[in-house]
């Protein structure tokens, strides 16, 4: 009779246990998705310094005619765009959306520049290069931050990086 008795207790304290566990592991789950939604975004300072970054290496690797070097920072500048059009759409109260301001303004001045380094051309690299940082101010006079003004590079401040083309 007794044992009789305690067999539905031990069921209600194993069912509770595993219901229990199991509510902890939908917590832990639900834990994870939180900072999921509210995972970093970088801010477009934040992504226009990456820009800034290789735009400044595109230079110097097609000064130093390394063509791969300045092919993959083309590629590079093209991703940092696409993902500022995804995370930051518009910007703030600014009257142009950077989703119509870079099709519209860099995307045909990066192509130029592709272009110039596909086929090696020295020269038409740099009136490219010219032509995307005059497309880069363009956008910022657009989006009323003209007083974030790009140029050539006047010295290299990636020491550590080798822009010559690796001689065997
Ligand atoms: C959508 C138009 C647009 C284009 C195209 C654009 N920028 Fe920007 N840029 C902005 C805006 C807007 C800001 C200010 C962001 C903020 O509020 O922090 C900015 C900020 C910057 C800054 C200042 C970052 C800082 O925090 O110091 C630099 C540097 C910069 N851009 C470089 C570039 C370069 C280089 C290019 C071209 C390869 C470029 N930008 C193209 C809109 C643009």
């Amino acid at each position: 009779m007794r044992k009789l008795s305690i067999a539905p207790v031990l069921l209600v304290v194993c069912l509770a246990i595993v219901f229990a566990a199991a509510c902890g592991g939908s917590q832990r789950g639900g834990g994870a998705a939180g900072p999921a939604a509210d995972a970093f975004v970088p801010g477009l300072g934040e992504l226009m310094s990456l820009q800034q970054m290789r735009h400044v290496k595109l230079w110097f690797a097609g000064q130093a005619a390394n063509w791969e070097l300045a092919d993959y920072e083309v590629d590079e500048l093209g991703e940092g765009f696409d993902d500022i059009v995804k995370f930051h759409p518009t910007h703030k109260d600014s009257p142009v959306a950077p989703r119509d301001a870079i099709p519209r303004m860099v995307t045909q001045p990066l192509a130029d520049v592709r272009a110039a380094v596909g086929r090696k051309d020295a020269e038409a690299f740099v009136r490219a290069y010219d032509a995307l940082t005059a497309a880069c101010n363009s956008c910022h006079q657009a989006t009323n931050f003209a007083f974030n003004r790009v140029q050539r590079p006047e010295s290299n401040p990636y020491p550590s990086q080798a822009f010559a083309v690796a001689r065997p």
